[in-house]
């Protein structure tokens, strides 16, 4: 089947062109400008060679606002990822408003067709060959990113996934994604998520990793490297929790053998340490938290001795054994319609 081109988004040129012409062109970030810097560390998709770089961007909560409300910020989120070296963003139709806030910035800065979209289907209304409610969720994600194909398309946390994955591959075949994977975020779905790395020739897995939660590590990594899976990392800050836990704290001096300088950094160096992981994804409403954490897609990776170093350290930290316990996004607070909803729920529970 052939996709129907989107009628207003025309190619990246004449976007360039258009924007130059409308004297947006300062908006154009200027990428690389630091030629000094040391290079952005890429990861490779096994299937195809492609080099990715191996930090991008999540959005939950923190690019959904109440629409009409300020969201300004989220334009310097995006610029400075992209300026730092980003490439890969993570989104979903189950994230309020942020796959068009994605969509309309990524547009506006002239790099949508430059960005990698890691995109997903939440899709519960299939019966037997009924795919209307996934090919709609497909062609409502193209128009809000404004591209006539999405990258990776994931299927969201299992949902429907023995439905879904065939049409993630018809759709594969169609050139209307590039990639497919599916996604989890919690512990005991990892043996799923395994399985379906097993049999479901993916391009992509995403799952939960952390310095506090590394499940993983037992199967779904070895698995992926073995399979020529690649792999996206969720959670990498445990919803916020591990900054909580090390308040009011410096990270330790040794973290500056592998350009750590910060927390954040430190969380997201000791991920890269692991080789079967092909991109982070931490997410932040906050531009100057995404230049913080885009420096950690430069300089030296730990290895092996320096990760067991870094994790005993979080060890002696009291409170790092407790994050499970604690709440998400401890002192954050997004005004988004998912954080109305949910709040919605809980008054009413
Ligand atoms: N089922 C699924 O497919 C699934 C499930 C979970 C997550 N995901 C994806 O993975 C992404 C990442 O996971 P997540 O958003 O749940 O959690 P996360 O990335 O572990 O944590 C995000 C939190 O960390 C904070 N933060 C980020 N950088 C910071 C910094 N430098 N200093 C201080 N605080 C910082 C953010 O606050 P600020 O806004 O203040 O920066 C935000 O509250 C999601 O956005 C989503 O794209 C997918």
């Amino acid at each position: 089947m052939h996709h129907r081109p989107n009628p207003i988004r025309g190619s990246r040129r004449d976007f360039v062109l258009g924007a130059a012409g409308l004297g947006l062109a300062a908006a154009l970030p200027p990428r690389f400008a630091a030629a000094q810097q040391a290079p952005v560390i890429t990861r490779t998709v096994p299937k195809t060679s492609e080099a990715l770089p191996a930090i991008g961007l999540g959005t939950f909560l923190t690019f959904d606002v109440v629409p009409g409300q300020r969201r300004e910020h989220l334009r310097g989120v995006l610029q400075r990822f992209w300026e730092a070296g980003g490439r890969v963003v993570d989104t979903s139709p189950l994230y309020g408003t942020a796959e068009i806030n994605v969509g309309d910035y990524a547009t506006a800065l002239g790099i949508s067709e430059e960005l990698f979209f890691a995109n997903k289907i939440w899709s519960t209304g299939e019966y037997l060959a009924d795919e209307s409610h996934a090919r709609r969720s497909l062609d409502l994600s193209l128009g809000r990113l404004w591209r006539d194909r999405i990258d990776l398309m994931q299927c969201h946390s299992l949902v429907n996934v023995d439905v879904v994955v065939p049409y993630l591959h018809a759709w594969k075949k169609e050139g209307r994604i590039r990639y497919l994977g599916v996604t989890h975020f919690e512990n005991p779905y990892q043996a799923p998520l395994a399985q379906w790395i097993e049999r479901g020739n993916l391009d992509f897995v995403q799952v939960n990793y952390s310095i506090f939660n590394r499940a993983a590590e037992e199967r779904i990594l070895p698995l992926a490297a073995e399979r020529g899976t690649a792999v996206l990392v969720n959670m990498p800050f445990e919803k916020a929790r591990l900054f909580k836990v090390v308040e009011g704290r410096s990270p330790p001096d040794f973290a500056r053998e592998i350009g750590a300088t910060t927390w954040s950094q430190f969380f997201l160096k000791w991920i890269l340490g692991h080789p079967a992981v092909t991109c982070i994804l931490p997410s932040t409403s906050n531009p100057a938290h995404a230049g913080e954490n885009m420096a950690a897609l430069r300089g030296p990776i730990p290895d092996q001795a320096m990760r067991t170093r870094m994790l005993r350290h979080m060890e002696t930290i009291q409170g790092f054994d407790r994050i499970a316990q604690m709440p998400w996004y401890p002192d954050k607070r997004y005004v988004g319609i998912i954080a109305r909803s949910q709040a919605e729920l809980r008054a009413r529970t």
